[in-house]
Parts: structure tokens; sequence; C-alpha cells
């Protein structure tokens, strides 16, 4: 199978939130992720740090209007259009403004928009806090098609599985570049995001990062942990929409192994202690 998505060397540019009251949204966003809000009209922000990015948009609390992911050059960009006319996937009128204007848009599984395109240059962000933005994952019904979708057509490479004793996906990590994860999917009762994550690097980056987040009074909800896949360190916090945000460190990087099978229970989700078990 063409391993198209991983050949392009995509990774998670920037996210394009909805929310009822994007002001606010945004000034979490710059406040306590160090992502400046910069207002770009029609009650909309452009939220942005080194290397992170998020848009945010009046509209449905918790709701995902596009993920974008950015290829490593024109010619991996050129692969998944192929790819995506091969397989017959629409592509809708999307461009979003933070690509140059050659992005591709489509439509997954679930009904989430999905653009890939090429970055344009953000020289301006800074952030005292390293963390750029790393992966997006989702909340399925139905894990089976995820891995359809974005393996089967758009050849995202699988990194590990996690399975439920009666064989079915609980968990799917899959990678578009050296990272164990660029997308990851959970069997859940309902579709949506299920978290996004910043990868801070290293395991006194996320002592510093907890610091400035007991400094602006912003409790974690779940961690410090390790996960097993990934095998990436992590603390969770919540924003005031109450999107999941992860802070993770020592992502494994994957340079060519078989994917690996894991069981769902607490400790694959959390080696170190309690887990936040989805389904
Ligand atoms: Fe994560």
């Amino acid at each position: 199978m063409k391993q198209t998505a991983l050949l392009a060397g995509a990774y998670l540019h920037h996210l394009c939130f909805e929310s009822p009251n994007p002001e606010k949204l945004s000034d979490f966003y710059g406040k306590i992720m160090q992502m400046k809000p910069q207002s770009i009209g029609g009650n909309a922000w452009l939220c942005s740090g080194k290397n992170r990015q998020i848009l945010i948009k009046e509209g449905m609390k918790n709701r995902l209007e596009f993920a974008a992911f950015s290829c490593r050059d024109e010619e991996g960009l050129n692969l998944l259009k192929e790819r995506v006319k091969e397989e017959g996937i629409e592509v809708i009128n999307l461009q979003p403004d933070l690509f140059q204007n050659d992005a591709i848009s489509i439509v997954d599984q679930d009904g989430h928009n999905i653009s890939f395109g090429l970055s344009k240059p953000n020289m301006n962000a800074e952030s005292v806090l390293n963390g750029p933005l790393q992966h997006l994952t989702f909340s399925t019904l139905n894990v089976e098609k995820f891995v359809d979708f974005y393996v089967g057509k758009l050849g995202f490479c699988v990194s590990d599985r996690v399975l439920h004793s009666n064989g079915n996906l609980a968990t799917c990590f899959v990678r578009s570049n050296h990272e164990h994860h660029t997308v990851a999917c959970f069997k859940s009762d309902r579709i949506g995001v299920d978290h996004h994550s910043y990868e801070a690097g290293e395991w006194n980056a996320i002592r510093d990062w907890c610091d400035h987040f007991a400094s602006m009074n912003i409790e974690l909800m779940w961690g410090p942990g390790r996960h097993g896949p990934g095998n990436n360190l992590f603390v969770f916090v919540e924003d005031p929409d109450g999107n999941w945000i992860e802070i993770s460190a020592e992502l494994e990087v994957i340079h060519d192994r078989p994917s690996n099978d894991w069981p769902q229970e607490e400790r694959t989700l959390n080696l170190w202690g309690k887990a936040i078990l989805r389904s």
C-alpha cells in the first residue's frame, strides 16, 4: 500500500476551532498557551506562538472547522493531490489563509475538513515555552473506518493499535512523518476532537509548562504520566470551551519498525497510573 502522506512528510500545521465566545478562547490561548491573539475580523482570531498557530472563529463549542497539514515540499503536496484524485475523494472549496494558495481540502470519513498545503513563513511569533503544535486526535464511533480513510486512502502509516479483547480497535495511532503519530483516533460514543497536542521536547519543559499553568491558576486535568504507545510523557489541561490540550515530551521517533498492538487497559494509556479510558 502506497504511504503517500508519509512520503509527503505531512505535519500538523494549524487548527481552526469554533467557539461561542472566540474572544475569551483566544485570550486563553494568548495567556496560557503563549500564542498571541490577533483579531482577523468577523469575530475570528489568529493565535500565534512559535511553531504553533490556531484560528478561532465564532460558532459551535468544541467544533473543529478544519485541520491543516503542511507538506515537506511541493513534490509531497503533489503526491497527495494525485492520491486524492486516484481515490476519487471529493475536493472541497477551502483554502486556509495560513497556507500558500495551492492547498487541497477534503472531508474525512467522519465529516472533518482536512487541508494539505504548503506553509507560509510565520516569522514574528514568539513564545517563551517550547511547544510546536504536533498532533490531533479524534473521537469516533468506528476506528476501523478511520483506518480505512487515513491509511487506506491517504497513505498515513499505522504506528500502534490498541485493541479491545474482542479484537475491535479502541485506538489507532498513525503517522505522516518520523513522529510516532501526527493523527490518532479513539473509539468513543461521539464524533469530534478528543484532544490536540504540543510537543515540548523534554521532561524539564513539561515541568516549566506546569509551573506556568500553576502561575496562571490552571489545574492539570490528567497527568503527569507516560503513554504506552508513543512512550511520551504528558500532562493535560482544558481550555474554557472544554477542549482538551496535551503538553507532550519524548514522543517516539520512528525510522522503521512494524506496528505494535496493545491491550485496551489503563496501563496502555498511562504506564504510570490512572488513565482516561474513552471506551
Ligand atoms: Fe495525544
